[in-house]
Formats: structure tokens, sequence, C-alpha cells
């Protein structure tokens, strides 16, 4: 059996940069057409020439990959990261820029490389204004870091506390509620007006919180936010394949060495990109919903963010496919993938 689909976008992916990237960026770029790139680098783009300057480091890593039948130049969708020291006149340049295509709330100290992120929202409000009034979409890390709140509520608490305000105080802005991992959010987006959006990703779809903590600690599981529970779980799946156009693919591929990840204080991050589609597919199968995965991945996205859909397509054999259990990576330990030694249903052709 054969499934053909436009080719795909991932819309929120970690490239890293240097070393990193003649690996990162051929991983995704064989399957995807574009990629928002997310910006928390170190230090952080915070500016457009910056951004500039790391999406001609990631060119030099996508010639020619290959799209089913067609070649086909890979595009990464460049972002911004908001500090609360950032200039409003940075926002008008990122909204003229053809390459910059959204700026990115990180919550200082959420998660990996936020260190430099936001640590009152309310503080960067003249710049999400300017964001509303330029169209300029917000990409939104949705939790909150204060220590007494507990690790598997900071989504939750986020919405109340901080994205609900936002989406009141600026009716036309754009948001991008990324990867989410609760019911909490599901019901959120989709109580709210058709100008947010949320990605899902791979790990979200498959796994609870079992799965990582259950019978052993499983570091390659842990990411941020944390997965939740089975019944969070199950309103991610029914989200992705409900065919509402504002839940859309977003792997938050997030790549870290072997030995940083299996350490006393491991990393967050679930490297999905190598067979990421292929994990889509797999999810989608089990759900019965096969004839979903097309507009989830190749459509809803391209749709939000106001670009063309891609015009070339994808092939996904259904076969056995072994996902390796190491990819080579920075350094010599390699990087062990999402879904590492299992076998999948699914593989690109
Ligand atoms: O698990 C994560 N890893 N979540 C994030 O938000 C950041 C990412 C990373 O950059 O490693
Ligand atoms: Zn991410």
């Amino acid at each position: 059996m054969q499934l053909e689909i436009t080719t795909p976008d991932d819309w929120h992916v970690h490239f890293r940069d240097g070393d990193a990237l003649q690996y990162t960026v051929p991983a995704t770029a064989k399957t995807f057409g574009r990629a928002i790139v997310m910006p928390n680098l170190v230090p952080p783009i915070t500016t457009v020439t910056q951004a500039e300057a790391y999406r001609q480091r990631i060119l030099a890593h996508a010639q020619g990959a290959n799209f089913g039948s067609s070649t086909h130049l890979f595009e990464p969708l460049m972002t911004l990261y908001l500090t609360e020291q950032m200039a409003s006149s940075e926002i008008a340049a990122a909204a003229a820029s053809p390459h910059v295509f959204a700026c990115k709330l990180y919550p200082a100290g959420a998660t990996t490389n936020s260190a430099n992120g936001v640590r009152d929202p309310a503080n960067i409000y003249p710049l999400l204004e300017a964001m509303e009034k330029l169209d300029l979409p917000l990409l939104v890390h949705g939790e909150v870091t204060e220590q007494e709140v507990d690790i598997f509520d900071r989504e939750a608490v986020f919405i109340d506390r901080h994205l609900a305000p936002i989406a009141k105080n600026f009716p036309g802005l754009r948001i991008v509620f990324e990867h989410i991992t609760t019911a909490a959010a599901v019901d959120f987006v989709k109580e709210s007006s058709n100008r947010i959006g949320a990605t899902l990703t791979p790990q979200h779809l498959m796994h609870n919180r079992n799965d990582l903590l259950v019978g052993g600690i499983r570091p390659h599981l842990y990411c941020l936010p944390i997965l939740k529970a089975a019944n969070d779980q199950r309103a991610l799946q029914q989200a992705a394949i409900s065919g509402n156009p504002r839940f859309f693919l977003g792997t938050d591929s997030a790549p870290h060495a072997r030995l940083t990840k299996e350490a006393a204080c491991g990393c967050a991050g679930c490297y999905s990109a190598p067979t990421a589609i292929e994990l889509y597919a797999e999810i989608f199968e089990q759900l019965g919903a096969l004839d979903k995965l097309e507009g989830f991945a190749s459509f809803f996205g391209a749709d939000f963010y106001r670009l063309p859909r891609n015009i070339t397509r994808l092939r996904l054999q259904r076969t056995s496919n072994i996902v390796p259990e190491r990819a080579p990576f920075v350094g010599e330990d390699g990087i062990v993938p999402l879904h590492a030694g299992k076998t999948i249903s699914w593989q690109q052709s």
C-alpha cells in the first residue's frame, strides 16, 4: 500500500547551529518543504540581521533535498526570540523581512536556552501591539515558570495567567500555541477565534507520562512541556484527526547528543526529524484517520501562516521500517531518535 500526500511542512523545529546543521537540516529537508525554525540558540536570534545570517548557514546544508519525484529546495522560515529589551523597531524590521515569519515567546527559564526569555509577558505588550498591527504571528511556549507551580500544571496555568489575557488584549494578533500537551489547551484553542492555532508533536500524540516514568525513566521521552496524562493524550489525538484547521503539524524536533540526555540531569527534547512524517502516519493510521493526515501535515499550517500550499508530493510506503537505534550527530556518541529501535509501518519512498 502507498500513501501520497502534498509535501508537508514542519511548523516547529530546532536545528541548532554550527556542526549540528549538517545532520539536522537534511533530516528535515528530505521530508518537509518548509520549516519554522526556532531561535533559541546561544545567544538567541533576536535581530533580523542574525536571522538572515542563520538562514544562510541552514541553506548551506539544504541543497538538493529530494521530495518524492521532484527535486525541490527546502525553505527555512525564520523567527525572532522575543526579549524584554527588544525595540519595537525590530518587530517592524521582522515584518518587512521576506525571511522572518514569526516571533517566539519563551518564558524565562521555561526550557532549553530560555534564560534570555520573557520574565513577565506583560513586559512585552508594546512588542505584541506592534506584531498585531503588522500581522506578524506570535509563537508561544506556553508554560509558567514559578517554582510553586507543579510541572504537570504549568501549561494550564499559563493559559489562565498569560495566554487568555494576551488573546483578549490583542484581538487581531495571530497566535500559535506551540506543542500543546493538555486537554485544557485543546479546549482553549477550540473555543478561541480562528486566529489562534496550535502545533502537535509526534511524542505528545504517541505517549503519555506513564511511558516516560513507569518501569524506569526514559530520558529520550523527556521533553518540555512534559508528557501529560492519558486523557490529555487522547484529547490531542482527537484534535489532530478532527480536521479542524487550527491544529497542525509541528514536530518540535529538538536534538541533544545522546549523553546529554542519558545523564543525571538530562536535557529536554525529542529528536524526531529523521522519521517524523512516518511517525505521524503511524498515529493517524492507528486512530483510523489516515485520510486526515494530509490536511494536518500539508495544508492547515500553510493556510494559518497565509503561505501557499506546497505543490510537490510525498510518497509513503506501508512497509516494516525499523527506526535506527542511533543517528550520527556532533561528537562520537551520536543521537537517539524518537522511537529508536522500534518498528513502524511507514517509510518514505
Ligand atoms: O523539549 C524541549 N526542547 N522543549 C523546548 O521547548 C525546547 C527544546 C529544545 O530546544 O531542546
Ligand atoms: Zn521547541
